[in-house]
Order: C-alpha cells, then structure tokens, then sequence
C-alpha cells in the first residue's frame, strides 16, 4: 500500500481515534458483516431492500471512500461489482478488512490514503461510496469535489451521514437530546473531545449547503433519504451516541445519491 500524502491535522486526530477503535470494537465485528450476504446501511441495520436508494452495482467499478472494515465493500462486490478498491487512511482497519478480503476471497483492493487526495487518476470509476466514512470524517468542500474527479461522467455518489437534524441535537458531551443544542448557521468542523474516548474531528454542513456543493461539483442529486431506526431497536452496544428512542421518533441518518453531469 502507497504512503499517505501529507495528512491534515484533524485526519492525523482520526487515525488515532480510529487505531483506537479497531482494538476495542471493529476488528471483532466485522466478520460478522462481511459474512452477511443483505445489505444494510447504518447503526440500526435499514434493509436496502426496503430504502432501494443503490444503483445496481453490477459491473461497475466502485471506491468506498473511509472503506474501515470494508464491510459495505464486500456487500457490492458480492451483488457484482466489477472492482472494488477501498480507501482509509488507518492502518489498523485495512489490516481488518485485507484479512477479511483473504478469508473471503472477494478481490477487494486497498489503498491507505486521505480520501480528500486519493492517489488514483481522473475518471476511474462508475461509484463512489461511503457509508460513514469520508461523508462524516472528511471535508466536503475536499471530498465531494475529489469524488467528482474520480467518477466517469453518469458516475454516482452515494453516502450515508448523520442527519443534520441530528447533528444539531448533539451536545459537545454526551447522547442525542431532544432539543436543538448547536447553531446551524456556519456548522462545518466539529473538534470532539472527551475524556473517556479519543479527541476527534467530523464535518457536517447542512442540507442547502451540500445540495449546493454537490451541483457546484458537477453533480445533479437523484435520491436523498431519512432513516428512522425501526420500531424494535435497541440502542447500539458500541456507537452510543444517538439512543434508539431518539432515532424512533426523528431521523437520526441521511443518505444521499447524485451522478455526476
Ligand atoms: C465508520 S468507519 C467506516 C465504516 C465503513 N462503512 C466500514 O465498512 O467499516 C470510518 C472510517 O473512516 C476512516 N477515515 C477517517 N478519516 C479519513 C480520511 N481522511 N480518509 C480516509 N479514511 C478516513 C477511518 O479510518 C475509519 O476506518
């Protein structure tokens, strides 16, 4: 695997946090995801049988932009995706999901790099995906436009984030409250710091501002989703952060799809 380019400091602070996870978390779970052969998005594992947002993957080469484990990487190129290379910038994630890709056969490819400066050329690929990945640890205004550049024209985007009325209920401490605790005019960079977990950085800028960023980079918005967690969820043994009764009641994740022009 290549060096990283030159990294930024908030994605120097989310290797950390993410090397950090691998031990305590990821590295036990995710075989239990590659071996799943349904598809599903997010904390509370929606069917993308019942969301339908996916294009159909076959044939077409894929980048899964903050890949971790790679579980969703696994899941397209098991419904026939020609390629699929997955990029991360945490060693110990890839080391997670290059063992999985050995055990599982699957043909994945990995690159350790920032997913804001991929080192790949123009136009290689048909989609570019992540679920949780770039779309909440990266920079849009690096991202989005890095994802355009690497798409073929009618390529497609395609994300899963927290939901903004989610972020906006997210206090600098603690879960999920049920009133609006942060501004969201200039909401962009959100530094976390606690105690008990690894300081780390997401970004999340709100809904007009993506749908203008994704049109300024070439992308026209096809789909854009809100997933409720479903009425039987129990609140997640490790991202703790939103309860599922919360998520019960208003969406607590977004996702998004576009092709490029
Ligand atoms: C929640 S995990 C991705 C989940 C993914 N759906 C999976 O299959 O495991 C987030 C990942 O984003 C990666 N990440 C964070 N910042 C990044 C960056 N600047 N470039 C690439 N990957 C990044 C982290 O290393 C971590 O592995």
């Amino acid at each position: 695997m290549p060096e990283s380019r030159e990294l930024p400091d908030y994605a120097i602070r989310n290797r950390a946090a993410w090397t950090t996870a691998n031990a305590n978390y990821t590295a036990d779970h995710a075989r239990d995801s590659w071996m799943k052969d349904r598809i599903d998005w997010g904390v509370w594992n929606v069917p993308e049988d019942e969301v339908h947002i996916l294009p159909d993957v076959r044939g077409l080469d894929v980048i899964e932009l903050g890949c971790g484990t790679a579980y969703f990487g696994a899941w397209l190129k098991k419904r026939g995706a020609r390629r699929v290379v997955g990029v991360d910038i945490t060693p110990a994630q890839l080391a997670t999901a290059s063992t999985l890709n050995a055990e599982f056969g699957l043909g994945l490819e990995f690159i350790e790099a920032n997913a804001e400066d991929v080192p790949l050329p123009d136009a290689s690929f048909d989609l570019a995906f992540s679920e949780y990945g770039a779309s909440i640890w990266c920079d849009p205004y690096l991202w989005i436009p890095e994802a355009a550049r690497l798409l073929r024209p009618g390529g497609e985007v395609v994300f899963m984030r927290n939901s903004t009325l989610q972020m906006l209920c997210s206090p600098e401490e603690g879960v999920t409250q049920d009133r609006l605790v942060r501004p969201l005019k200039g909401m962009h960079r959100l530094d976390w710091t606690d105690e008990k977990e690894e300081d780390s950085t997401e970004f999340h800028i709100s809904g007009s501002e993506m749908f203008q960023l994704l049109r300024k980079s070439g992308f026209d918005v096809v789909d854009f989703r809100e997933l409720f967690a479903p009425d039987d969820a129990e609140d997640h043994p490790y991202y703790k952060w939103v309860p599922a009764e919360w998520a019960k009641r208003w969406p607590a994740e977004e996702i998004w799809r576009a092709r490029k022009r």
